[in-house]
């Protein structure tokens, strides 16, 4: 496995590379979740480039950018072991060289969800997508989809700007107890941890009574809120139920869903989600 540094290494080990070329773009800290992405990018591609750069564009001010868990060592072994042919692995200047102005705007559906919580997140999101992108030049690019915002923004972006990438979304890893892996879960007290699953049961809940037939999206967005209510170390910030295009709230669940949370607790916060069909 080759480390590259910055683009025009990148752009030289790219060259080699025989196709088709899957990419799996993450911030570090990797887990369970990411490997499975990168397990499926090996079973689909002739090659495999990931991708390891905590992107300061898409933290805000006051958001956790300093303390993302950081094990680049750890994460390079990982990586080999789930078989990347290449890694880049920039500094900031690497990624953002002096002068860059350039940025890219989803639109509202970058406004709704994380983006109401998080202003500007997916705005460096997209950015450091379409430059990642760019630079690899991939066939297919692996996301997962415990963020199904971004996957439903990266989607679009491919699509919108003409940037022929086959956008594969992996289904979310999860924990015994049904906690979606994420970096951020290491934040957690014992006694949050032992709280966290309180996401998944919303989720079921959900999940349970559209099974059953229910279809009116307030009641099931008022589901989420009755359990994550049931749970004093949580606070939810959002309950959705959201068309899968748009991501605006729905009425009525008649042509599927996107249904999601975002759930903060005392040191830290995890969002869930989960598409109904
Ligand atoms: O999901 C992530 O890990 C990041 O948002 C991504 C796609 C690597 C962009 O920095």
């Amino acid at each position: 496995m080759e480390v590259v540094r910055d683009r025009s290494a990148l752009r030289i080990a790219r060259a080699d590379l025989p196709g088709p070329v899957g990419f799996v773009p993450t911030l570090g800290a990797i887990h369970a979740g990411h490997e499975s992405l990168l397990r499926r990018a090996r079973d689909e591609n002739a090659s495999v480039v990931a991708s390891l750069f905590v992107n300061p564009l898409q933290f805000r001010p006051g958001e956790d950018f300093e303390r993302y868990p950081r094990d680049e060592p750890g994460d390079l072994e990982r990586f080999a072991a789930a078989g990347a042919d290449v890694v880049f692995a920039p500094d900031v200047s690497a990624v953002y060289p002096s002068g860059f102005t350039t940025s890219v705007d989803v639109g509202p559906l970058g406004a709704v969800l994380e983006g109401s919580v998080r202003p500007g997140h997916f705005r460096g999101v997209a950015t450091v997508v379409t430059i990642l992108f760019g630079l690899v030049r991939p066939d297919r690019a692996y996301f997962g989809q415990k963020d199904g915002q971004q996957a439903i923004i990266v989607e679009r972006l491919v699509r919108d700007l003409a940037l022929f990438v086959e956008v594969v979304v992996c289904p979310t890893v999860r924990e015994p107890d049904g906690l979606a892996l994420s970096s951020r879960n290491v934040h957690l007290t014992p006694e949050e941890r032992r709280a966290a699953p309180v996401l998944v049961r919303a989720l079921s809940r959900v999940d349970e009574a559209y099974r059953s037939g229910e279809r009116d999206a307030e009641r099931l967005r008022q589901l989420i809120r009755e359990e994550i209510a049931s749970e004093p170390l949580a606070s939810l910030e959002y309950a959705s139920v959201a068309d899968r295009e748009t991501l605006q709230e729905l009425q009525v669940v008649d042509r599927g869903a996107l249904v999601s949370l975002a759930v903060r607790f005392p040191s830290t916060r995890l969002i869930d989600c989960l598409p109904l069909a």
